[in-house]
């Protein structure tokens, strides 16, 4: 069965972006070459974000939607039906995941943010997780793991080193 996989970059203290959205700590960090993405990317042919993730790439990218060669899902519930680039979803989340899960395929990756990705480590919808840790402390903003009533134990598969990035690679026991 294909894997759900987090991929996610996260400051040392444990943020996906600053209040605001803001990703400059990120951008300003010195890597190796692509830091490893096409790699992963190369892995997946299904690609799950939360709605203000989705909004945020569109501004990133100036409007050019990124992942035109692999099949999208937003989750919202404000917005539903499809457009060019993404099919926008909701309801019975955990079925979805678990049907897409047992087709044919390469893995899928959970792009974030901390809101949709709260729900699925709740549910334990997670199979992998691979955080690119930036060496900056940024103090508030938008947290990976939310608090709340779940646990998990992992089990390190790997580490790499980006020149300042790290890399690290669980699985989900
Ligand atoms: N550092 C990284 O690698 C990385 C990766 C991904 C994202 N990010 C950043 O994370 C930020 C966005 O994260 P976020 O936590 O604010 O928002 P998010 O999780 O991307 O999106 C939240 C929205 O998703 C929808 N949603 C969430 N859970 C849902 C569910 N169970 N069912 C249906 N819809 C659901 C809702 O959309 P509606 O409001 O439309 O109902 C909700 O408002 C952005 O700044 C982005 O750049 C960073």
């Amino acid at each position: 069965m294909r894997k759900v996989v987090l991929y996610i970059a996260t400051s040392l203290d444990g943020y996906i972006a600053g209040e605001d959205d803001s990703l400059d700590w990120l951008f300003r960090v010195e890597g190796e070459g692509d830091n490893g993405y096409s790699e992963f990317y190369e892995t997946v042919d299904t690609i799950l974000m939360g709605r203000k993730t989705y909004d945020q790439v569109l501004i990133l990218e100036n409007g050019k939607f990124p992942y035109q060669n692999k099949k999208c899902y937003v989750f919202s519930h404000t917005i539903t039906g499809s457009n060019e680039n993404v099919e926008f979803v909701n309801g019975d989340i955990v079925s979805l995941v678990n049907e897409w899960k047992k087709q044919e395929g390469k893995n899928i990756w959970i792009e974030g943010g901390g809101e949709l990705l709260h729900f699925f480590l709740k549910e334990k919808l997670v199979d992998e997780i691979r955080v690119t840790v930036a060496p900056a402390i940024i103090g508030k903003g938008i947290p990976l793991f939310k608090k709340g009533d779940y646990e998990m134990d992992l089990v390190l598969k790997g580490i790499k080193k980006y020149n300042q990035f790290v890399e690290l690679q669980y699985e989900v026991k």
